[in-house]
């Protein structure tokens, strides 16, 4: 079985390609020559994802996933949420992001936050949801220079190193998008689908 996840990353790819059984194979949106901007205009995680799945299942005809991310801070009522790609203006940029986020995170003692992954699936002709979620802290000011986004600043529970000071792996294993890839990657076992 052919299934599109709806991104251009091959990093996000191999990562989940290997993790599945070899009867379903996992195309790129490069993979299917999809190139156009699919529009991210929900106000929901969930709902943006549901927008990049249902994109190329009407469009190209797969069985796709897509996923999306946010950053949920307590002290900030959430946000920036589904916001956290442009939370600090546009061109989206990682330490624009952060710098407005510590910023307006001065006077809070209440450092909680989590990262939350929502991953849509569509597999014929139905639709099913999985998310992943990860639990911290936003620290005072950057540390560690690995990943990418609000890693630098961003403490899971029950570690003392950023996400920045950590290893792909060792972050993979604990990560938001990790937890939800795996409950995506259990659920396509179960179905012991054929080639
Ligand atoms: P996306 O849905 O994976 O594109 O993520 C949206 C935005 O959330 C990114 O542009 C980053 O700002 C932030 N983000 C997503 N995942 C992570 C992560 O694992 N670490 C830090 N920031 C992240």
């Amino acid at each position: 079985m052919k299934i599109v996840f709806a991104t251009h990353n091959q990093n996000k790819l191999k990562e989940v390609q290997q993790l599945l059984p070899e009867s379903i194979q996992v195309l790129s949106l490069t993979d299917i020559h999809c190139h156009e901007e699919i529009p991210e205009t929900a106000e929901t995680l969930a709902g943006n994802a549901r927008i990049k799945a249902d994109f190329v299942t009407k469009n190209y005809g797969y069985n796709c996933f897509a996923d999306d991310t946010g950053l949920e801070v307590a002290a900030l009522n959430g946000a920036p949420g589904v916001y956290s790609a442009r939370y600090g203006g546009l061109p989206r940029d990682a330490d624009a992001n952060m710098r407005k986020l510590l910023s307006n995170l001065k006077d809070k003692t209440d450092r909680s936050a989590q990262f939350k992954t929502v991953i849509a699936l569509n597999l014929n002709g139905k639709q099913y949801l999985f998310e992943g979620v990860c639990k911290g802290e936003i620290l005072y000011e950057k540390r560690g220079s690995a990943g990418f986004g609000y890693d630098p600043i961003f403490v899971p529970d029950g570690f003392k190193e950023s996400f920045a000071e950590m290893s792909m792996e060792e972050k993979g294993k604990i990560s938001h998008r990790g937890r939800a890839v795996a409950q995506l990657v259990a659920f396509l076992w179960s179905l012991k689908v054929g080639p």
